[in-house]
């Protein structure tokens, strides 16, 4: 399987990454965790990046394009992977399009989690996440096993600098301005499906594998 997983910030898209690798032995790949690796480390990239990140802002599309295909060109991505945040604009997916096809591969679906706006900022604002291990958890819909600490790594959560409510507006704007035009730009290419993220965690899971079904045997 090769699927883009698009949506505003929030939607769910790492929450339901997650289950769909493991359901399809697939790699992950969130151009938002690379980043924040980078950061983590004070590369280059990380020092530049941070500015943006912090401020709500996407970090270049030269620079998003390169860190995902250097990811995409890594040999576990061969039959399949789920990209994460990557494509947000078109100029990112046309580069994208362009690197499969000298591949000869293609997309099998391009899958959007949709949330309206009102349903976003209590969930960022609710969003703990482990600095160690990048395992996200929220404080009321999916909340860790111990308070404070991470389930798989033990490490404490904390919230994210860039989920204060005033950048999360930021972000949404950005969103609407930059990655909604992604929605005609896949329905054009007959790859857009789209689920519903504003049920619970489970059945949005339950929703997205039946359209993957769906889009295997297309
Ligand atoms: P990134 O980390 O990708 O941020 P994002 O796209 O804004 O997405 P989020 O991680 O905030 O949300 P999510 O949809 O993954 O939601 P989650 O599952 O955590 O990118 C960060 C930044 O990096 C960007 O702002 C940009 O600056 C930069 N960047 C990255 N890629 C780039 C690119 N390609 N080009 C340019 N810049 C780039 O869920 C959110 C919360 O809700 C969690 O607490 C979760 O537990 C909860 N939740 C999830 N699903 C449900 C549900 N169904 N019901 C109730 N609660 C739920």
């Amino acid at each position: 399987m090769k699927i883009v997983l698009f949506g505003p910030p929030g939607a769910g898209k790492g929450t339901q990454a997650k289950s769909i690798c493991n359901k399809f032995s697939i790699p992950h790949i969130s151009t938002g965790d690379i980043l924040r690796k980078h950061i983590a480390e004070k590369t280059p990239l990380g020092i530049e990046a941070k500015k943006k990140i912090d401020s709500g802002q996407f970090v270049s599309d030269e620079a998003a394009i390169q860190i995902a295909e250097e990811r995409l060109k890594q040999d576990d991505c061969y039959n399949g992977f789920l990209l994460d945040g990557f494509p947000r604009t078109v100029i990112q997916a046309e580069a994208l399009e362009e690197f499969l096809n000298k591949k000869d591969q293609k997309l099998d679906t391009a899958l959007l989690i949709e949330v309206p706006k009102e349903f976003i900022i209590e969930r960022m604002s609710g969003r703990r996440v482990c600095l160690s291990c990048g395992a996200s958890y929220h404080i009321k819909f999916n909340p860790p096993m111990f308070e404070g600490k991470c389930d798989v790594c033990g490490s404490e959560i904390m919230q994210r600098k860039d989920d204060e409510e005033a950048t999360v507006r930021e972000r949404l704007e950005i969103y609407d301005r930059q990655t909604q035009p992604l929605i005609e730009y896949y329905k054009s290419k007959d790859l857009l499906s789209v689920v519903d993220g504003t049920k619970a965690i489970n059945d949005v899971f339950i929703n997205i594998c039946e359209i993957l079904g769906s889009a295997i045997n297309k």
